[in-house]
């Protein structure tokens, strides 16, 4: 049996995710692979009720208790979904992971580094998924994105609803991370035609199977 992988897909909101984790998930199926597509926060039941909670636009949170909930739900993602996947030798692409929360509510909502590499220790010990493409647009791009995919119907969702000034310093954050994590997290541009972008994933995934 070859050893399954785990792939994470970040971004801020509308930079292009959800089409190019269709492509992978296809392109591994091709290869052979057994795939597991899951997202964050979410995966399981429990988790799918914390994300319900922690997008409701109608509740007030503590910057402290969302990112607890990201936490929360990601030990019952790693315990109940991610971690038996990849005992059986499955690959597993994650729509968000970790990283989004030192972006978010670290560069986003301003939470410090500290407590959030406490929490990533407690959670998931040393465990890191062997890639993430980090989906790279300006916070213009995104919205108009996310504008376009809503027919322009606004969004109730906490984070959608948030200014350009929260995705840049989301962004900015993702930046920093990367730089810091150059083996783990690929930048792509997500800018560029999608036929360019999926040749990227192609060769940098090839280099992983
Ligand atoms: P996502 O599923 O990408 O939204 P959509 O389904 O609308 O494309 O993610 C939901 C939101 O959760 C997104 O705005 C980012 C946020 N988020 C955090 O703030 N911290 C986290 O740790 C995670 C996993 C997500």
């Amino acid at each position: 049996m070859t050893q399954g992988k785990f792939i994470t897909l970040e971004g801020i909101d509308g930079a292009g995710k959800s089409t190019h984790l269709s492509w992978l998930d296809s392109f591994l199926q091709s290869m052979g692979r057994n795939v597991v597509v899951t997202h964050e926060p979410g995966g399981t039941l429990l988790g799918e009720k914390l994300r319900a909670l922690v997008l409701d636009s109608s509740l007030a949170m503590h910057p402290e208790t969302e990112a607890l909930l990201m936490f929360a739900a990601r030990r019952e993602h790693l315990d109940k979904l991610i971690l038996p996947a990849l005992d059986r030798g499955d690959w597993v692409i994650s729509d968000r992971f970790t990283d989004a929360s030192f972006a978010y509510q670290g560069g986003g909502r301003g939470l410090s580094e500290n407590k959030l590499d406490d929490l990533e220790r407690w959670v998931q010990g040393t465990f890191q998924p062997d890639l993430t493409f980090y989906f790279d647009v300006t916070s213009e791009l995104g919205r108009k994105r996310l504008n376009g995919r809503t027919g322009g119907i606004k969004s109730t969702d906490r984070f959608e609803k948030e200014k350009n000034e929260f995705f840049d310093r989301v962004r900015r954050a993702y930046l920093e991370r990367a730089h810091k994590l150059p083996h783990r997290i690929q930048v792509i541009d997500s800018s560029q035609p999608l036929e360019t972008v999926k040749l990227l994933l192609k060769n940098i995934v090839l280099s992983i199977c």
